[in-house]
């Protein structure tokens, strides 16, 4: 396993709509595993694929925050919203393509989610709390849609300009 570097907005790869799975074969399932041990490296409690640069519908999340509970790692491929409820929640949100910087999202409170697992199983389950928060989080990047793009504009750019600031920083080392 490794840890695969993370895709810093502003990306264009990050604004893209990806593409559905395929096959599920043996290099998907070493890409899982990859992007959750560099989830849990972070540390993050979700990661999609195109936040490490692979445009295909998958994503991974362990929303588990108690601190001796046991890890609850998933893979969610082609994952679709089949419904979600009329009640909304707002959780201060922050994404690891976007560093440090936190905000409140306001969601609906529950979300069923339909996806197939790595052995290409389909699950449905509807998740509330913070695991809908982050399930929806986590499809908004498979649709190219950051957290950022609920934010009113000003809130937005300064966020950005924050994150191009931070990225040159990067580059020089
Ligand atoms: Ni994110």
């Amino acid at each position: 396993m490794s840890i695969l570097p993370i895709l810093i907005h502003p990306d264009p790869r990050l604004k893209k709509v990806c593409a559905p799975v395929g096959e599920i074969d043996k290099d998907l399932r070493a890409l899982a595993d990859n992007m959750l041990e560099t989830m849990y490296d972070a540390p993050g409690i979700g990661l999609a694929a195109p936040q490490v640069g692979v445009m295909k519908r998958l994503f991974v999340m362990d929303c588990v925050k108690e601190e001796n509970a046991a890890p609850q790692p998933m893979v969610l491929i082609n994952p679709e919203v089949t419904w979600v409820s009329d009640d909304m929640n707002t959780y201060e949100e922050g994404c690891l393509s976007i560093p440090d910087q936190y905000a409140e999202v306001e969601r609906p409170a529950q979300a069923r989610v339909r996806w197939l697992d790595l052995d290409g199983r389909q699950h449905e389950e509807q998740f509330d709390k913070l695991w809908a928060t982050c399930s929806q989080h986590e499809i908004d990047h498979l649709n190219g849609k950051l957290f950022i793009d609920y934010l009113k504009p000003l809130k937005r750019q300064m966020i950005t300009r924050k994150m191009v600031k931070l990225k040159r920083e990067m580059a020089r080392g």
